[in-house]
Parts: structure tokens; sequence; C-alpha cells
């Protein structure tokens, strides 16, 4: 893992509740991991106000992010949700381009590459979200994706643009199917992830952290943990039980 301080994330997605998140803060905080850790947390929006006062009120140290946000600043855009809104509740990074955006709302890698712009415009730390489905790995494809979906934002936010960003790879096959990607798997496309970046900026690939998502439980974390280019990770089911997150958190130092 470097020198990157490592990264877990526990995207809820759309589940949780006022309780579960004041649990949550209360078991993280509680169990100090977010010394070596930064510890993200992406509840639903309508739970973030909340979880922004509960997190100042107990002092935790715990990362908020959106999930999502409107490629659009602000205007007559009914159910949008701007960066500056997530910003005011708290928020400084988001995800984009998640699997789910991508594939059941039909976000195109050029409205993610517009999400992204969003973002950075606006002070959030986008989390580029990319991954291959299982048929394109079945053809050997797995590559060539994840180069299509990162090309899109070099294409519209420039070759300079992950200097402030995180990464993740979370095949599609994985997310959510209890099949996590083997370390192997994994380490080869993190690495290759990386080796486009240090294709236009080295010191960008060697601080950018690169997070693996997709299956992630406390029993496999350590060994995804170790591989060299991972650095840690996009957790969605285990997020939901805050005792199984801590392991994972544990999992990563
Ligand atoms: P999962 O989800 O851990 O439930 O597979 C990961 C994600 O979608 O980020």
């Amino acid at each position: 893992m470097a020198n990157r301080k490592p990264v877990v994330a526990a995207n809820w997605k759309m589940n949780g509740d006022r309780q579960l998140v004041k649990q949550f803060i209360e078991i993280v905080h509680a169990a100090e991991v977010t010394n070596n850790v930064d510890v993200v947390l992406s509840p639903p929006a309508t739970l973030l106000d909340y979880a922004n006062t509960t997190r100042l009120g107990q002092k935790a140290d715990i990362i908020l992010s959106a999930q999502s946000i409107s490629e659009l600043s602000s205007g007559a855009y009914t159910g949008e949700l701007s960066a500056n809104m997530f910003k005011d509740v708290g928020c400084t990074w988001v995800y984009c381009g998640h699997s789910e955006r991508r594939h059941i709302f039909g976000e195109s890698s050029e409205v993610v590459a517009k999400k992204f712009i969003q973002a950075q415009k606006n002070g959030l730390t986008p989390v580029l979200c990319v991954g291959e489905t299982e048929e394109e790995r079945k053809k050997g494809k797995a590559f060539s994706r994840l180069t299509s979906q990162i090309e899109a934002v070099i294409n519209l936010a420039g070759k300079d643009c992950f200097q402030n960003a995180i990464f993740a790879y979370e095949p599609v096959w994985a997310i959510g199917t209890g099949k996590a990607a083997t370390p192997e798997i994994a380490q080869e496309a993190h690495k290759f992830i990386r080796g486009m970046i240090a294709a236009m900026r080295q010191e960008s690939a060697e601080s950018i952290r690169i997070l693996y998502g997709g299956s992630v439980t406390p029993d496999n974390a350590v060994e995804l943990f170790s591989q060299p280019d991972i650095d840690g990770g996009l957790i969605g089911g285990a997020a939901l039980r805050p005792l199984d997150f801590v392991k994972i958190c544990q999992a990563a130092t």
C-alpha cells in the first residue's frame, strides 16, 4: 500500500435510517480506527445532515460522502441535488460513476465525467468508480472497458484531473454477489489503472488511492488490502453491519 493512507468507505446505497447512522458513528468512533484509515460514510442523502450533526457532536473523525451528485449546478431540475447542497451538509467527497448509476440508471461515461468536474469545481473530492461486466471480462475486454471509462474523464477534465481524486475499481460481477475478485485479479486491475495515470503524471500515480469494491467482507479484506496497489475498499453490504465494517477498517491498517 506504499505510503498512501488507506481509505475504507461505507456505501449504504438506498438503505439505513437515523438509528443506524448513530450506531455506526458510535461504533466506528469507539474503535479508534480513524488514526490510520480515512473512514468514509455515505448514507442516503436524506440522512447526511443528521450524520453530520452526530459526527460533529461526537467529535468523530469520519468523512462524509455523497453517493452521487447532479452534473448541473443549480436551477429548475426537479429531484436533482447539486454538489454545493452536499457541501452544505458536511460532505467533502462524492462517488462518481458507481456501477449502479451506470448500469441501472443509464449514466454514460460522459455524464460521469461531467459529475466528476462538478465535484472538483465545487471542492468535493470525486471517487471515480470504474469496472467491467462479467461478459467484458470473459471476452478479454476488461482493460479496454477501464480505459474507456477513464479516458472519458480525461477527455473532459484534462490530464491533471487525478491530482485530487480517488479511484475505485469495482468489477460489476463482484458487486453484491458475494463473489469478490481474487486478490490477484484485483491487483492486476489496480496496477493497470495506476499505470494509466503514471503515463500522464507520475506523481499523481504514486499518491492516488485506488480502492477495491465488490463483496468485501472481514474474511477477505486482509488479503485484498495487502496487495501493493490496493489502498482500501468501497464497502456495500458489509458496511450496513458496523462491527463488520470496523473489522474491515482494521484489516486496512
Ligand atoms: P458490495 O457493494 O460490498 O455489497 O458488493 C460494493 C459497492 O457497490 O460499492
